[in-house]
């Protein structure tokens, strides 16, 4: 086994590289669970949903657990299987597709050009002056909530994906049950009752409207599928985002001749570079599925019934789908990566991710001839599931001025 590479915040990648050559399919005693790391294990994990599922609630069933009695996103959709699944996700589908990432794009645009405008070439935080704002201004204009709220959901995030975990490199079981998240879910539950009832008496052209108006019509879902949707938007739509927008700009930081090379590729140039990132430094490390019976996985039997970790950040690494996997290489293609996970549950939000992205950078690199850190860093970090940075402190020169 490969537990002598200890898996550190800023660097779990040796540890991800000795696990998929010594372990790849591992059992982790220390928290009951299997945890597996290569390329074709971890899609395996992610889309066959016979076999691996997402569905909490059936799980804990199936123990004989007492359900946690406010579990966040326990019955939304990202924690269903199919047929259950599909139902729920065709009908919000159409607010992520190409026509509404067309309509879409003008707005993101203004607003990083307004960010970024506001940004002191003297010094400044790039992900609380750039990569929180847009993207959460973004998706809570999208839901219909007021962006003005945000502070709130960074608190919400922090307290739900990123601090709570006290050791990213483990899966812990009593997620739900921890009792700070389950005030922070009766927190939101309170904040978008009255928005959401709103939206019943007065529908307006937003997506908390949308989805009030199928709770209405067909019944197809109830009031509080309406409220876990909503949080799920909330939170699965900007944190990732964040990490993806403030990798990339950490990277570009750090290798600043990158700068002159994207300008001069031009929009195919970046779109490779974002799925690097992506891949590279992917913002979300790992995803968990539940047995639903025994299934043998490389050679391993994994018995019923038990959370199986599957790690996107090592599967993303894997050399045998990635040649010079340990390497940044931007211009990267074909790049297969699974950042966005895999199968049914595949990102939702990932065109919206891709299209905030590409604009932001298309933008900066017109209006920055380049930037450095102002202290001393070389890497993101783990923040529970995630992989990013809290705070990147850059400086830097314009090429034009506002
Ligand atoms: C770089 C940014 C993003 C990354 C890396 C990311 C990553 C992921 C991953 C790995 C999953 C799969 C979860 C699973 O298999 O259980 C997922 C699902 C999801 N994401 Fe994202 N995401 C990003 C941005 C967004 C955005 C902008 C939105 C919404 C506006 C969004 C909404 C969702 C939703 C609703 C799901 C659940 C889909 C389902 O269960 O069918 N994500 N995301």
């Amino acid at each position: 086994m490969a537990q002598w590479v200890v898996p550190s915040r800023d660097n779990p990648f040796d540890w991800y590289r000795a696990m998929r050559h010594e372990a790849p399919v591992h059992y982790q005693s220390d928290g009951n669970y299997w945890e597996v790391f290569s390329y074709d294990h971890a899609k395996t994990v992610l889309s066959r949903y016979q076999d691996f599922s997402s569905d909490f609630r059936a799980f804990w069933q199936r123990t004989r657990q007492t359900p946690p009695k406010r579990a966040l996103f326990a019955e939304s959709l990202i924690r269903m299987d199919p047929p259950e699944h599909t139902g729920l996700r065709t009908m919000v589908n159409p607010a992520f597709n190409a026509p509404s990432m067309d309509r879409l794009a003008p707005r993101v645009e203004a607003l990083a050009r307004t960010y970024l405008a506001a940004l002191d070439p003297a010094g400044f935080d790039f992900v609380r002056d750039f990569a929180y704002p847009l993207p959460v201004t973004v998706i809570s204009e999208l839901l219909g909530v007021p962006a003005s709220d945000r502070q709130r959901f960074k608190r919400w995030v922090d307290t739900l994906l990123v601090f709570g975990e006290r050791d990213p490199f483990r899966f812990r079981q009593d997620f739900f049950r921890d009792p700070t998240r389950q005030a922070v879910r009766e927190e939101m539950e309170a904040y978008f009752h009255d928005f959401l009832e709103l939206r019943r008496h007065t529908p307006q052209d937003d997506l908390m409207s949308h989805l009030v108006s199928q709770e209405v019509e067909g019944a197809r879902l109830n009031r509080d599928q309406v409220f876990q949707f909503c949080v799920l938007l909330l939170i699965a739509g900007h944190v990732t985002t964040t990490n993806l927008l403030s990798n990339a700009a950490l990277w570009l930081a750090l290798h600043p001749e990158w700068f002159d090379t994207l300008r001069q590729g031009g929009p195919e140039a970046i779109r490779l570079f974002v799925e690097e990132v992506l891949r590279y430094w992917s913002p979300v490390q790992r995803i968990s599925r539940f047995t639903l019976h025994p299934v043998v996985l490389g050679g391993v039997e994994i018995p019923a019934d038990v959370p199986v970790v599957a790690w996107i950040g090592a599967a993303n690494r894997d050399p045998a789908k990635f040649p010079d996997p340990e390497h940044f290489l931007p211009t990267r293609r074909p790049n297969p990566h699974i950042s966005f996970g895999f199968g049914p549950h595949t990102c939702l939000g990932a065109p919206l991710a891709r299209l905030e992205a590409t604009i932001a950078l298309d933008l900066l690199l017109r209006d920055w001839e380049r930037w450095e850190p102002v202290e001393s860093i070389e890497s993101p970090t783990m923040q529970g599931i995630l992989y990013g940075v809290p705070q990147l402190l850059l400086r830097g020169v314009r090429r034009t001025v506002h």
